[in-house]
């Protein structure tokens, strides 16, 4: 997407240099800054320290990663070692597994001497299949945002509500959750998007950073506020992104999207949720039972990072000194609470039916 006319991915190979670059996100919305992606160790700190984040983009990282560990020693033992050490990165998105996982199936079967050009290879195809994967699902999630604006008097915007930042940072291009938005943006229909701030760690100003520079109308609100917004009508479809959808359609997604789903089934609110198939997982069904939550550190929880009235970019205590924090970073959404999944393939029921109807290859394959 387009940052003051100069179109960016999140992250990009750079061919003169040879060498991956990303936007470093933890400094967003506040400064932008590209950095290299050059050891494994910065594969491993880009990842756990949110660098890069989001599940579509931590999977392509994590190919560039496997790439580099081709390059500088293509071996079987050291394939392994580079899988279990990004592996261990994240534990909740799903990519990052689903990405290791194919580039050790392709690689393995190939002679030593030519992991290293097909490893970067397929990182270039994993991150081109995510900009087109999640071009479709705008497209998908744009005939749903249609049907709801068809049904208001002309001008009047399409309300959607969105948590955490689902957007073309947190993927390679377009993002999941926003990409309708985009689409139906770019198509003329008048939206209007709440952005949840997602405390702790605030995505939500990256949903609000990259929505302004699509000139998408927006508004800030804190993360209690969007029952209020559904009780008084003013939200018409919330959309989020998940970082691991299980085959029967339970959602994980950042912290707190559960409390939203929850608000928008009391209030009759359609809830969304936007996904390229990578994010599925075939091999768990209860979401709540056996996705891994990630614990972050609680000082996420008890300092909030921002740019001070000096501008100078910095982190301030919002606890008294000791007060104990705990910081689980997602949480499971049942599927009973999802109105219908947003894939490259279409739209279906948050369902065991609905799922392996769009996706019978990858349910068979996972059976
Ligand atoms: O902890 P993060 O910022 O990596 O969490 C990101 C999310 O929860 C996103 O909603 C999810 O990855 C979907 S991204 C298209």
């Amino acid at each position: 997407m387009k940052i003051d006319g100069t179109h960016y991915r999140s992250l990009w190979w750079n061919s003169d240099k040879d060498v991956l670059e990303i936007i470093d996100q933890r400094w967003l919305p506040h400064d932008f800054r590209v950095i290299p992606v050059a050891t494994m160790q910065d594969f491993a700190n880009a990842i756990t320290q949110m660098r890069v984040r989001g599940a579509p983009l931590i999977g392509a990282t994590a190919a560039y990663g496997m790439a580099l560990a081709m390059a500088e020693d293509a071996s079987d033992a050291n394939m392994d070692a580079a899988w279990t050490f990004l592996e261990k990165t994240r534990p909740t998105a799903i990519n990052l597994r689903w990405a290791l996982d194919r580039c050790r199936a392709v690689l393995r079967p190939l002679p030593q001497a030519d992991r290293s050009a097909a490893a970067l290879a397929l990182a270039h195809e994993i991150s081109d299949e995510d900009v087109e994967i999640n071009r479709r699902i705008g497209e998908n999630g744009l005939a749903l945002i249609r049907e709801i604006a068809a049904k208001k008097p002309a001008g009047d915007a399409v309300r959607l509500l969105t948590h955490c930042n689902a957007g073309w940072l947190a993927t390679v291009d377009w993002g999941t959750a926003t990409s309708p938005m985009y689409h139906a943006h770019d198509a003329g229909i008048p939206l209007h998007v709440w952005v949840d701030e997602t405390r702790p760690r605030n995505q939500g100003a990256l949903t609000a950073w990259e929505l302004g520079k699509h000139g998408v109308q927006h508004t800030y609100i804190t993360d209690n506020a969007g029952g209020h917004l559904m009780q008084h009508g003013m939200v018409d479809m919330v959309i989020t992104g998940t970082d691991r959808t299980t085959r029967q359609g339970d959602v994980c997604n950042k912290i707190g999207t559960y409390l939203k789903a929850l608000a928008a089934r009391d209030n009759g609110v359609p809830f969304y949720v936007a996904l390229p198939s990578p994010t599925i997982d075939w091999t768990v069904r209860d979401g709540v039972a056996e996705i891994p939550i990630e614990e972050r550190d609680a000082q996420e929880v008890t300092h909030v990072l921002g740019v001070t009235e000096s501008c100078e970019i910095g982190s301030v205590q919002v606890t008294p000194n000791g007060t104990v924090g705990s910081n689980p970073a997602f949480d499971v959404t049942p599927h009973r609470l999802v109105t219908g999944l947003i894939t490259e393939r279409g739209v279906c029921d948050a369902s065991e039916a609905g799922l392996a109807s769009l996706f019978p290859d990858f349910a068979k394959a996972a059976e």
